[in-house]
């Protein structure tokens, strides 16, 4: 049956309609695409009998390499080309507040080795230290972890006893938590340079910034439970910073469901369907804390799938959805209907 006859209004449809697609848990689970996905988007990409595309955008908490090498992956993954201008991971926002830091020495945390110093440096940053730095610059920083060959190899020669730091980016997950929250109390607690004797109070510590860039506790990869995200190593540091100090430190929260990064994506989602101001926005996610608590705070509509972190066996979200879905392809066929 031909699909046009049944939505006799697609092409008026494809103008005033876009799909934000969370990933992990909605389209992949780890390195592997859900069957669903490939269909879902083969229906909003026209590669299909009645040939009309939709426009979508992805949006994750994930990341940890290049925008490029991540849509590069997802296009294998899928099936589909996933291209830059449609994609938008965790630390892809802090494109529009690098101006801040361009001069300023700062630490970049999370990822494999130094991926994501490159990562930093696409985006404008022009002095970008990890933590893997700092252990070839003095390994008894931390005495429970030797460089392997590749990380001494990628480390950064730096005497980080003369280099003040002036912000800490946690852009991935990091892969080494007691290494980072010991380099992250050692930054934090001096000011700036690592080996300085803590501030002796409020009033004279140097503000060091502190972003996160995934507030997500858990997430949805291949295992069949959720596993510990970001937001897990931020609740680690911070209880470690107190446990220290008496106090948490303060920190800015960018990623979903952050209202800078549902903004950005608005802008991101205009530049790439054409900026249309009345555009009905469909997010389909599958964690009710990020997915569907931003979406429905940015006022679009929101579908929640059981295919990741929301299991209705555990009871209702804590946020409600616009709607529920088995998969990804039937929250995009429902939300086709709720438009003709
Ligand atoms: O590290 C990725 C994870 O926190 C969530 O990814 O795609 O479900 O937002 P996603
Ligand atoms: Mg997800």
């Amino acid at each position: 049956k031909s699909f046009v006859r049944h939505y006799p209004g697609l092409k008026r449809l494809a103008s005033s309609l876009a799909f934000v697609f969370d990933i992990d848990g909605v389209l992949v689970r780890g390195k592997r695409a859900l069957p669903a996905a490939k269909r879902a988007l083969a229906i909003l990409d026209g590669n299909n009998r009645f040939g009309i595309k939709i426009p979508y955008i992805l949006l994750t908490n994930g990341g940890g390499v290049s925008e490029v090498t991540r849509c590069n992956e997802l296009s294998e993954q899928l099936g589909v080309q996933i291209k830059p201008e449609q994609y938008i991971q965790a630390h892809t926002v802090v494109r529009s507040i690098v101006h801040k830091y361009a001069d300023t020495p700062v630490l970049v945390l999370g990822g494999r080795g130094d991926t994501l110093r490159h990562v930093a440096e696409g985006y404008g940053f022009r002095q970008v230290y990890n933590t893997l730095d700092v252990l070839a610059w003095n390994p008894s920083v931390w005495p429970f972890h030797d460089l392997t060959m590749e990380e001494r190899t990628s480390a950064k020669a730096a005497d980080f006893s003369k280099i003040p730091i002036g912000a800490i980016f946690v852009f991935h997950d990091p892969r080494n938590w007691a290494l980072d929250i010991q380099v992250m109390c050692d930054v934090l607690r001096s000011g700036g340079v690592i080996g300085a004797p803590p501030y002796m109070s409020e009033c004279s510590r140097r503000p060091v910034d502190l972003v996160f860039c995934n507030p997500d506790l858990v997430w949805k990869s291949e295992f069949d439970r959720p596993r510990l995200g970001q937001g897990a190593f931020k609740e680690a540091f911070q209880a470690v910073f107190k446990a220290l100090t008496g106090t948490t430190y303060p920190y800015v929260q960018l990623g979903k469901p952050t209202e800078q990064t549902y903004r950005f994506s608005e802008t991101v989602l205009g530049r790439y369907a054409g900026g249309n101001s009345s555009l009905q926005i469909y997010m389909v996610g599958d964690n009710p804390e990020s997915d569907i608590a931003g979406a429905n705070a940015a006022g679009w509509k929101s579908i929640l799938v059981n295919t990741g972190v929301y299991d209705p066996r555990q009871g209702p979200p804590k946020h409600k959805p616009t709607h529920e879905a088995e998969n990804v392809e039937k929250a995009v066929l429902w939300a086709l209907e709720q438009v003709l």
